[in-house]
């Protein structure tokens, strides 16, 4: 189910931010940035940006001379960014794009992160030549994906297959299920970058007060809406199985699971 396209409704984008973001995209986020180092001179690209949490931790860290790029090809996802950046808005740059065509002059940026993007690419090789377009010499590229799923999210596709459509379960295992791992060295070497590195990291994803979180989690996904149309009391009945099989996992009314993602890092030749 890889390269799927990733599209969300307005109210699927708000449970995105209001619930993965927190739970994962920004724990992960916070990882990736302990692992590179970010200066105030880097032009930053954040590229399939979401709602924008990776330009949104950088600048909590770090205050760049130029606005921090960021492109997702959902409109409502950019929206989004756009909405809870308001108040710093000249610190940030937003555009709606397709990360094969870019918007940007050759040469313009110093450091590309791209998280959680790759497995939603149908041409991964056409978006690396264009990050390579864009990057500066010697720029870093920085690249996670998740590395397989979690016992939590194994727990929800097996619970959405069984209550509602094991097709709509499957798609809940898509943005784990990234296979070109092995691969995607040479494809970024034929793309013009070297000194590549592939590593694993680990983030756990913290779900505060289960008994609404998982609920949220089931409905931001891009099959959500698909899972409403059966009803909230399935809706409930897949929430009340996932904490049934995550037992361990449990602390107090919240739930902490592991979660792993590989970590790719780049230069620019
Ligand atoms: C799992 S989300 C990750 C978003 C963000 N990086 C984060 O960490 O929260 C994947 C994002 O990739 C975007 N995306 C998928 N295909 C894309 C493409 N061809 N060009 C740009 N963005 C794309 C989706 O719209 C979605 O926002």
């Amino acid at each position: 189910m890889a390269n799927e396209a990733f599209q969300l409704s307005d109210s699927a984008v708000t449970a995105y931010e209001d619930q993965k973001v927190k739970a994962m995209f920004g724990p992960l986020a916070r990882a990736t940035l302990a692992k590179i180092h970010v200066t105030e001179k880097d032009a930053i690209l954040d590229l399939a940006c979401g709602t924008g949490i990776v330009a949104r931790t950088i600048l909590e860290q770090v205050a760049p001379a130029k606005p921090i790029v960021g492109v997702d090809l959902n409109e409502g996802m950019v929206r989004k960014a756009r909405e809870i950046t308001q108040s710093d808005s000249s610190k940030f740059s937003w555009h709606v794009a397709n990360a094969e065509n870019l918007p940007f002059a050759s040469g313009t940026f110093s450091l590309t992160i791209c998280q959680q993007g790759m497995q939603y690419f149908p041409d991964e090789a056409a978006v690396l030549e264009e990050i390579r377009r864009v990057s500066a010499k010697n720029a870093k590229l920085v690249i996670t994906v998740w590395a397989g799923a979690s016992d939590f999210f194994l727990a929800m596709a097996d619970s959405v297959g069984r209550h509602v459509d094991p097709g709509i379960g499957e798609k809940y295992l898509a943005p784990f299920s990234y296979r070109n791992i092995e691969q995607l060295p040479t494809t970024m070497k034929s793309a013009g970058f070297k000194n590549i590195n592939v590593e694993r990291i680990a983030v756990d994803r913290t779900m505060v007060n289960i008994h609404s979180s998982i609920k949220n989690e089931i409905l931001g996904h891009p099959a959500g809406p698909k899972v409403l149309e059966a009803g909230q009391a399935v809706v409930d009945a897949i929430a009340a199985d996932i904490i049934a099989a995550c037992t361990e996992y449990r602390r107090g009314d919240d739930m902490i699971v592991p979660q792993l993602a590989y970590l790719c890092t780049a230069s620019a030749g």
